[in-house]
């Protein structure tokens, strides 16, 4: 699948925008602060219906405008069809469309296009904050299951209710523990659907993730990923007991915290480079080489799932990257699919040179 086009109306620093991409590899050439992280933004936000980098839609609405709109023309195979994204807040509303027929959900979009977003921003952020570790495992998860973000979704609203009874009854639940009851059994389902998500998710990916490690990263340290629960794949069809039994046990410390203490949103990420964990040890280079394996992995997860090639988004992969290790990404690239890249002007990159038509802001 790859996408032939986009439209912006009032996102980000576009007011009206058009680019065409070429069907295997476009870079996007320009100086700071031009809008190219920006594009690819724009791209993503139609592969899950919000902001990848976490942004709100009032943020992503350009300044002082009342909406705004991104289409893109989609080829999968021979056949094409348009998807876009509206959002107008003073109807406070965002509205999906296919062939330009209105979804009921937004979750609907979910599976139209499929692509994979590495920008560089999540390397300081995603490899060293357990919350955005978890963000990246749930966006790896969510274009395979239009389920899962939905149950998510559900999960941290019966988590938000569960923490403000916590705050308001305090320790008077410790004589009523069965107010708890409806809630503990509700994050339990979801939770459970959630961990087994993830955890199968991850025993897919796990070795292809070190395998493109060892691609890219010119060394024979070991890349794992390992996820921290109360469940674990062995124990995966008892997920909602095994959490159900957890929240039970842990009310006297919650009463005191005024918090829920288990479940997928305390479950913990950690990545290993050769059994030391890489958000403490590992450098820069290194943490970066991680993600782009990481990436690497959920796009061939996804052609997996899917039995499409997801689009890669990739933004100023080359800054910070020694030769060696930009000379091995680009060779790697021809074995996936569409790709569109984003580079500050450097003399020494010569993207034509390599095929990549050039776009230029
Ligand atoms: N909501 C917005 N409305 C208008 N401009 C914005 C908005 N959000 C960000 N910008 C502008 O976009 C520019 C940054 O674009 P960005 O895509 O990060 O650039 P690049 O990746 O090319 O360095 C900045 O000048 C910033 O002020
Ligand atoms: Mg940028």
């Amino acid at each position: 699948m790859y996408v032939s086009s986009l439209k912006l109306t009032n996102f980000r620093n576009f007011e009206q925008a058009e680019f065409s991409f070429d069907r295997e590899k476009t870079a996007i050439w320009a100086d700071n602060a031009r809008g190219k992280s920006n594009l690819l933004e724009a791209l993503y936000f139609l592969v899950l219906s919000k902001s990848g980098r976490g942004a709100k839609d009032r943020d992503v609405l350009h300044w002082g405008a009342d909406y705004f709109a991104l289409e893109a023309e989609i080829m999968r195979e021979d056949h094409a069809f348009p998807i876009r994204i509206a959002y107008d807040p003073r109807v406070g509303k965002k509205q999906a469309f296919v062939n330009h027929a209105s979804l009921p959900r937004l979750s609907d979009l979910i599976g139209e296009f499929n692509a994979v977003l590495f920008s560089p921003e999540d390397v300081d952020l995603v490899l060293r904050e357990p919350a955005q570790r978890r963000r990246i495992l749930d966006i790896l998860v969510s274009q395979s299951s239009a389920s899962y973000l939905s149950d998510l979704e559900l999960y941290m609203r019966a988590l938000a209710q569960r923490n403000r009874l916590l705050k308001d009854r305090g320790r008077a639940l410790l004589s009523q523990p069965e107010q708890m009851f409806p809630w503990n059994t509700q994050l339990a389902e979801l939770g459970g659907r959630i961990v087994a998500h993830r955890l199968r998710a991850l025993e897919d990916i796990e070795l292809l993730l070190n395998t493109y490690y060892q691609e890219i990263a010119p060394t024979s340290e070991k890349l794992k990923a390992l996820y921290r629960s109360p469940v674990t794949l062995d124990d995966i069809d008892e997920g909602q007991s095994i959490l159900e039994r957890a929240l039970a046990e842990k009310l006297p410390q919650e009463v005191e915290l005024r918090y829920t203490l288990t479940g997928p949103h305390r479950d913990n990420l950690v990545f290993t480079l050769d059994n030391k964990a890489a958000h403490q040890f590992a450098s820069k280079g290194q943490l970066k080489s991680v993600l782009l394996s990481w990436k690497l992995a959920e796009a061939t997860f996804l052609e997996k799932k899917t039995g499409w090639r997801p689009v890669l988004l990739m933004d100023d992969i080359f800054s910070e990257l020694d030769p060696k290790r930009s000379e091995a990404l680009l060779n790697m690239i021809p074995a996936f699919g569409q790709i569109i890249l984003t580079s500050a002007r450097d003399p020494d990159l010569d993207f034509k040179a390599q095929g990549f038509h050039v776009l230029e802001l």
